[in-house]
């Protein structure tokens, strides 16, 4: 079954083309438009997306030398809702028009599951940390669209917190390629920055959610940062980034060694545009378990992970109906 997967949840517009022997294309255009303004604004976003996503598809279909796929599955959700609006539209109506199935993709699905794109992927039930722009979850895949968070941030996300921390330090967006870039010429040890421990009873988060015992907080990390740079402004950035990197990578790796132990699960897979990172690789690698990280490309937002994540739900039987719609916000493996 050969797939044609689109995403544009945030500011990649994505299309690849997935058959049975595997990624056949992956066409990713990142947005430059955000860069003036240190963020993604949703809005320009949404544009963007609508701008170039004929030709994006297009291309994708070239590459891969495909007129008409067995189906079309698009990111569904969650996102920025009018930048998801935008690929989940486009890929109901490419289906409708060739008359293929459709399927809508969880993103986060995408990504917890973007390790097993590769033929020596993990095989199930595998733990799955998330780390991205939005989110950073620790999953315990039982099986497709069988999840458990295990863990998760209870404030920013990692990759939230490299980017406000980039802009502390007078770096450009997005910030975790810079920081991590610029972290391999400072001193990790020069900065001493907290690392939240898991907390032993039951807490509830900021929100007033029940928190987990391995939650995760990046934001006292992030006021750290900023309270060492006021009282001492001639800390040098590199130091600075490497301190910080240090202390985010410290708290992933200790909850996944954590949740290793209290699973008994040792295949543990990493995903989202904060797995690109360096220092985060290397460590995983040396937890002593079996870890499966996907090309730093495959890392970041695109399409492959959604196609793939879409052709296993539709070599599953799964369709949905052109009557889905875009959401901001979804749990993956929750209806
Ligand atoms: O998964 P992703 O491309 O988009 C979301 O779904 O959010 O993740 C983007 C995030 C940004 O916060 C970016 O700064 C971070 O991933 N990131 C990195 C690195 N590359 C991207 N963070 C640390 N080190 C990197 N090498
Ligand atoms: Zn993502």
């Amino acid at each position: 079954m050969i797939v044609l997967g689109i995403e544009t949840s945030c500011d990649e517009t994505a299309a690849s083309v997935v058959g049975p022997s595997g990624v056949l294309c992956d066409v990713v255009h990142t947005q430059e438009v955000h860069v003036a303004y240190g963020g993604v604004v949703p809005e320009l976003a949404g544009r963007a997306h609508a701008d170039k996503i004929v030709t994006t598809v297009q291309a994708a279909l070239d590459r891969a030398g495909v007129k008409r796929p067995d189906a079309v599955v698009a990111t569904q959700g969650p996102g920025l809702i009018c930048a998801v609006l935008v690929g989940c539209s486009f890929g109901k109506a490419a289906a409708a028009g060739w008359g293929v199935p459709f399927v809508g993709v969880n993103h986060l699905e995408g990504h917890l599951l973007s390790a097993t794109i590769e033929p020596d992927g993990p095989a199930f039930p595998f733990l799955s940390l998330v780390v991205s722009g939005g989110h950073t979850t620790l999953y315990l895949a039982r099986g497709l669209g069988d999840y458990e968070i295990v863990a998760q941030t209870v404030d920013d996300a990692a990759g939230e917190a490299y980017d406000k921390v980039a802009r502390m330090i007078g770096l450009g967006y997005p910030g975790g390629p810079l920081v991590d870039a610029l972290a391999g010429k400072g001193d990790p040890t020069a900065v001493a920055l907290p690392r939240p421990q898991p907390r032993p009873g039951p807490p509830k988060t900021p929100t007033g959610r029940q928190s987990r015992p391995l939650d995760m907080s990046f934001s006292g990390l992030k006021t750290a940062v900023r309270s060492a740079l006021v009282k001492d402004p001639s800390i040098k950035p590199e130091d600075m980034a490497a301190s910080f990197q240090a202390a985010v990578v410290d708290v992933l790796t200790d909850r996944v060694r954590r949740a290793a132990e209290q699973t008994g699960i040792q295949r543990i897979a990493v995903a989202g545009g904060v797995a690109a990172n360096s220092h985060l690789r290397a460590r995983m690698m040396d937890l002593g378990l079996e870890c499966f990280l996907p090309p730093k490309s495959r890392c970041t937002d695109n399409a492959a992970m959604i196609a793939h994540a879409g052709r296993l739900r539709l070599l599953a039987g799964q369709r949905d109906s052109l009557s889905v719609g875009a959401r901001a916000q979804w749990v993956p493996g929750t209806p």
